[in-house]
């Protein structure tokens, strides 16, 4: 087994061996390449620490709960694994994925006799969102949700959001907004939507119709923090129009305002004014620094705004 050396890019964890991500190597009859038969986590690293991981590795014991994969993660103890690989990848600032899979088996529907799981991981050096980014905000590209009735797993199936984040670059826009099929805003593609609405900060319930995403979670404890009243209820797409903010939240994205929503089949609608509202900016600043004391780094409030 190849050793770890300090600052090498990219180390990969897998089913308990570490080595070059280059150099992993996945079965053709692994359950997750040929049925999506999978879960996963992406992580954020700031300050070459993981951000919430405990939180993270709950969410992913209760993806693989559901999927009836409860005990594979039984003699991979991630808790040490990831932080080890950040450190021996050197990375920064960036993310770390995990994936875990119902592992080889000759091709069947049904589960295997025996499992097997495959469990890997791996860090990686990532730019995040700029201040002139986040001052410019990200248009949103509506799309009805086709996907299946469990978004509340975060399961490896990603085609529709394949299709769908492709068709939202393909309209200029930064993100893809899922709206149901009566027109219920419910999540970005892969982040959470929040929308001020009547002085009344609104998102989609944790059902099963979104993720329940750790950053949404954060969002919420911080809005109360901050008096600022919440209400999970979901928004009707028409709503957007009249709100006086919208944002989305991920881990990858922290709190992002949205200034703007395209849809296949209507004009292009300005959103939030076009530009950052202060709540949003007041959340984002919150996030900065309710990151930098989960990491013990110091916190520039980069907006000035709070
Ligand atoms: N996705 N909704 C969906 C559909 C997501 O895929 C994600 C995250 C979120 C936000 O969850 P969190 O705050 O826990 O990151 C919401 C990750 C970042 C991804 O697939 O890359």
């Amino acid at each position: 087994m190849p050793t770890m050396e300090q600052g090498d890019s990219s180390m990969l964890y897998l089913n308990g061996a570490f080595m070059a991500l280059e150099q992993g190597r996945i079965a053709v009859e692994d359950r997750g390449f040929q049925l999506g038969d999978g879960v996963y986590e992406v992580l954020k690293v700031d300050a070459g620490k993981l951000l919430w991981m405990e939180d993270h590795l709950d969410r992913l014991l209760w993806s693989l709960g559901e999927i009836r994969l409860h005990e594979a993660l039984e003699g991979h103890p991630l808790h040490s694994i990831l932080p080890r690989l950040v450190e021996s990848s050197g990375v920064v600032r960036g993310s770390v994925y995990v994936q875990v899979t119902r592992g080889v088996a000759p091709r069947d529907f049904l589960f295997p006799e025996r499992t097997s799981p495959t469990v890997l991981a791996y860090a990686q050096e990532e730019e995040f969102v700029g201040a002139d980014e986040l001052l410019a905000g990200i248009t949103l590209h509506a799309v009805e949700d086709i996907r299946w009735a469990r978004c509340d797993i975060k399961s490896t199936n990603l085609l529709a959001a394949v299709l769908a984040k492709q068709a939202a670059r393909e309209a200029g826009a930064g993100e893809v907004l899922y709206v149901s099929p009566e027109g219920l805003v419910r999540e970005g593609g892969s982040s959470n939507v929040f929308v001020f609405l009547d002085g009344v900060l609104r998102t989609h319930p944790a059902s099963n119709r979104i993720l329940n995403g750790i950053t949404r979670q954060h969002v919420l404890e911080l809005a109360r923090g901050l008096a600022i009243t919440v209400d999970e209820t979901a928004v009707q797409f028409d709503d957007l129009i009249r709100a006086e903010e919208v944002f989305i939240a991920s881990t990858t994205r922290d709190v992002m305002p949205v200034v703007g929503v395209s849809a296949p089949d209507r004009d292009y609608l300005t959103l939030s004014g076009g530009r950052p509202g202060p709540v949003t900016l007041r959340l984002a600043d919150a996030m900065r620094a309710a990151i930098a004391v989960e990491l013990g780094a110091p916190s520039p409030t980069m907006l000035g705004s709070s």
